[in-house]
C-alpha cells in the first residue's frame, strides 16, 4: 500500500485515444480528487502561439509566451466535462480543432516549455491531489506517483473513439483521417527527444481494447484501494 500520508496522486499516461481522459475524470470523480489534463495544457499554450502568429519553430520566443500566459482548468463534474480558460478567456473548444492538434508537436518538443508547465502542473496537483493524465506524468511531472498507470488500445480502436469525440464536437473529418493523425501522433509523442510518451517501468498496463469504460475505471480503483 503506498504512503497515504501526503496528497494522493494518480499519474495516466498513454496515446490518443486509449481512454485517459474519460477514465481519469470518472476516477478522479470517486476519489474526491482533482482531474486534471495536461493536455488540454499543452493544446491551450498551441491556440495562443497561433493566435498571436509567433513562429512556431522559435523556442525563444514559445518559451517568452508561455512565462506570459495563465492557464485554468475548472472540472465540472456533473457535466462529466472541463472549462479550459486561457489569459482569463474560454477556450475549452478552439482547443480541439485537427489544425491545431497538428501544431502541438512544436510547443511540446521545447525544453523550456515543458519545464514551465511541469512546475505548473506539480503546483496544482500538491493543492489536493490529483489524477493526472497526458504523457508524461508518470515519468517527468510525478515518477513518485502514488499509482501509475499506462492506458493503450490498438490504432483501430484509439481512431474510432476520437472520431466519435470530435464528431460529438461537430469537427468534420474522415474516420481515416483521424487514424492517420493518431498514428502520425503516435510517432511524433513517442520519438521526441524531452519527455516522449512510454510506459514507466513501475506503471500498470492496461489494454484498453476490448474494455468498457467501467471496467478500466474499477480496474485502477481495485489497485487503489488494495
Ligand atoms: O491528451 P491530448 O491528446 O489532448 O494531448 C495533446 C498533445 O499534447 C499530445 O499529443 C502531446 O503532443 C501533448 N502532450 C504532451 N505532454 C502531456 C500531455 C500532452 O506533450 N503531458
Amino acid at each position: 500500500m503506498a504512503d497515504r500520508s501526503k496528497q494522493l496522486i494518480i499519474a495516466i499516461d498513454g496515446p490518443a485515444g486509449s481512454g485517459k481522459s474519460t477514465v481519469s475524470k470518472m476516477v478522479a470523480k470517486k476519489l474526491d480528487l482533482l482531474y486534471l489534463d495536461t493536455g488540454a495544457m499543452y493544446r491551450a499554450l498551441t491556440l495562443k502561439a497561433m493566435q498571436a502568429k509567433l513562429d512556431l519553430e522559435n523556442e525563444k520566443q514559445l518559451i517568452d509566451m508561455v512565462k506570459d500566459t495563465k492557464i485554468q482548468i475548472e472540472t465540472r463534474p456533473r457535466a462529466k466535462s472541463i472549462k479550459v480558460f486561457l489569459d482569463g478567456k474560454d477556450v475549452t473548444h478552439k482547443i480541439r480543432t485537427p489544425k491545431l492538434t497538428d501544431n502541438i508537436k512544436y510547443i511540446a518538443k521545447v525544453p523550456g516549455v515543458r519545464k514551465c508547465m511541469v512546475k505548473m502542473q506539480r503546483q496544482i496537483a500538491a493543492k489536493k491531489g490529483a489524477v493526472l493524465e497526458g504523457r508524461d506524468t508518470t515519468t517527468v511531472v510525478f515518477p513518485d506517483a502514488n499509482y501509475k498507470f499506462y492506458l493503450d488500445a490498438n490504432i483501430a480502436e484509439r481512431s474510432k473513439r476520437r472520431f466519435k469525440d470530435l464528431s460529438a464536437i461537430c469537427v468534420d473529418i474522415s474516420i481515416e483521417d483521424v487514424k492517420e493523425d493518431v498514428r502520425v501522433r503516435d510517432e511524433s509523442d513517442k520519438t521526441r527527444k524531452v519527455a516522449p510518451l512510454k510506459k514507466a517501468e513501475d506503471a500498470i498496463c492496461i489494454d484498453t481494447t476490448n474494455m468498457s469504460i467501467d471496467e478500466v475505471v474499477d480496474r485502477i480503483l481495485s489497485e487503489v484501494k488494495s
